[in-house]
């Protein structure tokens, strides 16, 4: 496992971290406890150091907890806060209750850049009371990313990039490199889509699998079908899942790459079996090749246009 720095901070991440989505159960599944806590061993035992979290993560946060008794100075621990009705406080204090810890690593606000002075009062007090190390928000647009890098408040922030996903975060590449906060890239197998494993046509159960609720079935199947025209790295990489998990890391702006693994035998393929050295430029020049002839991460000029226009008027 090689490490990087988060950003500016001291923090040294796994390349790859531990996605606790996943094992909270209400995402993908119900998760045994044991096959959780076990998937969190073996990721230790591989060298991996950085698990990302949340309040809403079903029982993530209170698996993390048990999980992380005796062994918390080995983790860099990453949560968010959803904004939940009780207020930053005291959904803070349930949170490093439940994680059994008197400190968060990475407080990420969970899913966009505060728009009031007043959050960030709150959170830098937070932050000097120590009870939160770095401040991060996980985002979804080009916007927030601006809004981010803007801010020296903020030491980073998470953001969803993949083969067939590549915006907001290649469109922004030059600014993020050159400002240096930590980035966490989450879904870089696209919720399990990547891992090769699904064919077109795959249905999740609504009930269980957040998948058949946050992904039209047009958008499996399209991603299913662009899936196959990058089944040449079966051959240059050794599995899609391989390199669909190595791709962000060609990114030197990347600092970790979260996988969410639900039992050992996942953990012991993402955090073992990812091999360490880069992709070769010869794959990186054909994954470009294929996103742009899938017309994948293309740019409506239009609404690029509109973005500008809007980031200037807001000054
Ligand atoms: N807004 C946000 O802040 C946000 C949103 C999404 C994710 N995240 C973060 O990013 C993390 C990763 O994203 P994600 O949950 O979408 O997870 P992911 O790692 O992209 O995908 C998890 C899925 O991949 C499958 N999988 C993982 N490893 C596998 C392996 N070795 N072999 C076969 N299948 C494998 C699992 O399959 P099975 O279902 O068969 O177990 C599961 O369905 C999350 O845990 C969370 O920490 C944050």
């Amino acid at each position: 496992m090689n490490y990087r720095r988060l950003g500016h901070t001291e923090l040294r991440v796994s390349e790859y971290g531990f996605g606790a989505w996943g094992i909270g159960g209400d995402s993908y599944g119900p998760v045994a406890r044991a096959d959780a806590l076990s998937a969190l061993t073996v990721a230790e035992e591989l060298g991996c150091n950085l698990v990302d979290t949340a309040a809403v993560y079903g029982a993530s946060e209170a698996i993390i907890g048990e999980f992380l008794k005796g062994r918390r100075d080995r983790w860099i621990v990453a949560s968010k806060y959803s904004f939940q009705k009780e207020g930053l406080e005291k959904t803070l204090e349930q949170q490093l209750r439940r994680l059994g810890t008197d400190y968060i690593d990475f407080y990420q606000l969970h899913a966009a850049p505060p728009q009031t002075d007043e959050v960030y009062r709150r959170l830098e007090r937070l932050k000097a009371s120590g009870k939160v190390r770095y401040l991060g928000v996980s985002l979804y647009s080009e916007d927030s990313i601006r809004q981010v890098l803007a801010d020296d408040r903020i030491d980073g922030f998470q953001v969803a990039f993949n083969l067939v996903d590549v915006q907001p975060y290649r469109q922004c590449q030059p600014e993020i490199a050159a400002a240096g906060k930590g980035v966490l890239i989450r879904s870089s197998l696209k919720s399990g889509l990547l891992t090769g494993k699904y064919a077109p046509g795959a249905r999740f159960d609504p009930q269980r699998d957040h998948r058949a609720r946050d992904m039209t079935a047009d958008e499996i199947d399209r991603t299913l079908r662009w899936l196959e025209s990058f089944r040449f790295l079966e051959q240059t990489e050794g599995s899609l899942l391989q390199a669909a998990a190595r791709y962000p890391l060609a990114f030197d702006s990347t600092s970790s790459v979260l996988l969410g693994a639900r039992n050992a035998e996942q953990a012991r393929i993402n955090f073992g079996e990812i091999p360490a050295r880069p992709l070769s430029p010869e794959s990186l020049q054909r994954i470009e090749d294929t996103q742009r002839r899938l017309g994948i991460g293309r740019v409506n000029p239009l609404r690029r246009w509109a973005g500008r226009l809007l980031r200037t008027l807001r000054g």
